[in-house]
């Protein structure tokens, strides 16, 4: 049995231990300044603010709970200081609610936690997750997930995205995203994948460092939301691709992997950190640490004290209930080891109850919650809640913010990556009549993914999406709707008729937890949507060229879908601007190619439909590569893997971990 480590005892690790990095320096470079020395009246104004509050007030400061649980009347008794609106959540539930309809559900929350009798009073700080654009929210633009803005590698377009993602979320009067997500993914067949910019810790450091820079420009002046770098540490790292798995790894391996994206961000001032679902078990020593949340030499001993980070971590959905003796409303380990917010969407009244009696039982160290409350206002001081907090901005509450669609369409263009062209086929041709063929063709839900407008990003209709274009959109207004014929299934149509064929395949949308490939479940695309094959089936072999473009939110085993495609096309899920597709398709109208592709894998794309021993085999593509459409590749055929599915991985000692 590995033995669980006592956080007590973890603690008491001398901190060169905590932070030698893999190659034994200690850990370098740049360092949140230390507050105190950075801004003594800041630390001034948030020592009088603690020494005025009481101890119900502070423990509500650490709470948050979600906007369909809680009414502005009971987050004034209660003295809650934050909200989120959680996957799928909106003002009143209403799924169409308008920038306005936010901000004026944003205006009454925040008016109640200033309507306290307290003698302080602590601005709202609400919470979401616009991790693709403001993705919740109807109308808004949806950008690439971050894989696709891996595939670009422009960290000034992930930093534009950023500061556009930050002006739509303060235009519903919020103040705070939880993004971006800094896992440094390392198995696909995790459903969170496109989450995560990379397999490679230098690329996700430098994307997760400029999206923060974007979405925390101007923070305290007027513009900029809060950014979080999530999920501390190793979420991506879990055995099998398991969401809130467990990360077997050595400390060396652990903070070479995981590590740099969070050095990163803190350079660029990332003001909160979310604790991740995921547990640790140090490979080497055989020692269990648990999940992160119960951390406190992750949390505090490294990120805190070691790395200098003075802003908050906020614990992740109920994470908390994870911890061994705790639930969702009751957990001293987890505030002791560092969380200094607690996200308890529906028990927060149970929360506060049952913290306040903890910490006058002596269980929680009053210091602990000083520490976090002071945490927390630090940022609500940094992010200038108490003197324009966008909840209380006249000028918020306008749809128009929401929406950037030349900014999307350019990141669409730079985040496609042209994997196969075996014959001159791509830019098609102006004048050319296309067949256009498959399920993802003509719908934005595929196109867009899990997290739109709505949590697994499932059911959404076209019409849901008013800002938004489909690639079947995007080709009739390029060439004119009489040159474009449209059949989903590609049964029946003369496919001579026509200059070429364009295939738009794709992964149905998934989120947390139901996006994994669990054994026997393989990476081959064709298991989970054999009609992506057969269309491309019906359309190959008419001595037309098929150009496939596939969504997904990983790379997947597609090798029969390769072999009947004369171009194959990666183009992750790019969000609502399908023009950016139909520009790199198409040629100019001078018959010039007015856009190439530049997107290069974040990850390498295998070849084979289950993971061996050594991982996922040899790589049919390496990370990195990428075709510009005047290249030409000699694929050829490209042997398929058996589809029997994958066996389970053997029984080490570790599965019980692991098992459902
Ligand atoms: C996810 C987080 C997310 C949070 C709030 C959790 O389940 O892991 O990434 O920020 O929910 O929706
Ligand atoms: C919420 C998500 C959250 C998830 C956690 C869902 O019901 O909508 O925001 O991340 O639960 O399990």
């Amino acid at each position: 049995m590995p033995v669980r480590a006592r956080s007590s005892l973890v603690l008491l690790l001398p901190l060169a231990v905590l932070l030698s990095d893999p190659a034994g320096a200690a850990v370098s470079g740049p360092r949140h300044t230390k507050a105190a020395a950075a801004d003594p009246a800041l630390e001034a104004r948030i020592a009088r603010l603690l020494a005025s509050m009481t101890l119900e007030q502070k423990v509500g400061q650490m709470t948050q709970a979600e906007i369909g649980s809680i009414t502005p009347e009971e987050l004034t008794r209660h003295r809650v200081g934050s909200v989120l609106n959680g996957g799928g959540s909106s003002p009143g539930g209403r799924k169409h609610a308008g920038a306005a309809d936010w901000r004026a559900l944003a205006q009454r929350l925040d008016a109640a936690a200033l309507a306290v009798e307290d003698p302080v009073k602590i601005p709202l700080l609400w919470g979401t997750d616009a991790v693709h654009g403001h993705n919740n929210v109807f109308g808004a633009t949806l950008y690439p997930h971050h894989i696709g803005l891996g595939a670009t590698r422009d960290a000034a377009l992930v930093e534009a995205i950023g500061a556009a993602t930050a002006r739509a979320v303060r235009a519903t009067g919020i103040a705070w995203t939880f993004a971006p997500t800094l896992a440094v993914a390392q198995d696909p067949r995790w459903g969170r994948t496109y989450e995560s910019f990379s397999d490679d810790p230098q690329l996700v450091a430098t994307l997760g460092a400029a999206m923060v820079r974007g979405l925390q420009r101007g923070l305290g002046q007027g513009g900029g939301v809060v950014a979080t770098a999530k999920h501390f540490l190793g979420d991506g790292g879990t055995q099998g691709g398991r969401d809130q798995g467990v990360t077997l790894a050595t400390r060396a391996e652990l903070l070479a992997r995981h590590l740099p994206p969070y050095r990163a961000a803190l350079a660029a001032g990332v003001q909160t950190v979310m604790a991740s679902f995921s547990g640790w078990h140090e490979r080497d020593r055989g020692v269990d640490h648990g999940k992160l949340h119960g951390n406190a030499a992750l949390l505090t001993g490294l990120l805190k004290q070691g790395l200098g980070f003075d802003g908050f971590v906020v614990s992740d959905w109920n994470g908390i209930g994870q911890l061994p003796g705790c639930t969702p409303a009751r957990c001293a380990a987890a505030i002791n080891a560092g969380i200094d917010m607690v996200m308890v969407p529906v028990l927060w009244r149970e929360f506060i109850a049952n913290t306040l009696a903890q910490v006058r039982a002596g269980e929680i160290p009053l210091a602990r919650i000083d520490d976090a409350v002071a945490r927390i206002l630090r940022v609500k001081l940094r992010a200038g809640l108490f003197e324009h907090a966008p909840a209380r901005d006249a000028g918020a509450g306008n749809d128009a913010a929401l929406v950037d669609r030349t900014l999307a369409r350019r990141a669409v263009r730079e985040s496609l990556v042209l994997l196969k062209h075996d014959r001159t086929v791509l830019p098609l041709a102006r004048g050319a009549r296309v067949l256009v063929v498959g399920r993802a063709a003509d719908r934005l839900e595929l196109q867009t993914g899990g997290w739109s407008l709505g949590w697994q990003g499932r059911g959404n209709r076209n019409d849901e999406f008013p800002a938004g274009q489909t690639v079947l959109g995007a080709l009739r207004a390029a060439l004119g709707d009489a040159q474009v014929t449209h059949s989903e299934t590609g049964e029946g149509v003369d496919v001579a008729g026509h200059d070429a064929v364009v295939a738009v395949v794709g992964e149905a949308p998934y989120a947390e937890g139901e996006g994994d490939l669990a054994p026997p479940a393989t990476l081959r695309h064709a298991d989970r949507h054999p009609e992506d094959l057969a269309v491309l089936q019906r359309v190959a072999g008419h001595g037309r060229p098929v150009v496939t473009v596939l969504f997904s939110g990983r790379p997947l085993e597609v090798n029969e879908l390769l072999d009947l495609s004369d171009a194959f096309v990666a183009a992750w899920l790019p969000g609502t601007e399908g023009g950016g597709v139909a520009d790199l398709l198409l040629r100019a109208a001078d018959g010039s190619v007015a856009h190439d592709f530049r997107g290069r894998l974040p990850f390498a794309w295998p070849r084979s439909a289950c993971p061996s021993a050594r991982g996922h085999g040899a790589p049919l593509f390496a990370r990195g590569h990428g075709l510009r459409v005047a290249q030409r590749t000699r694929l050829g055929r490209v042997a398929a893997t058996p589809h029997a599915g994958c066996a389970a991985p053997a029984r080490s000692p570790l599965s019980f971990l692991t098992a459902r």
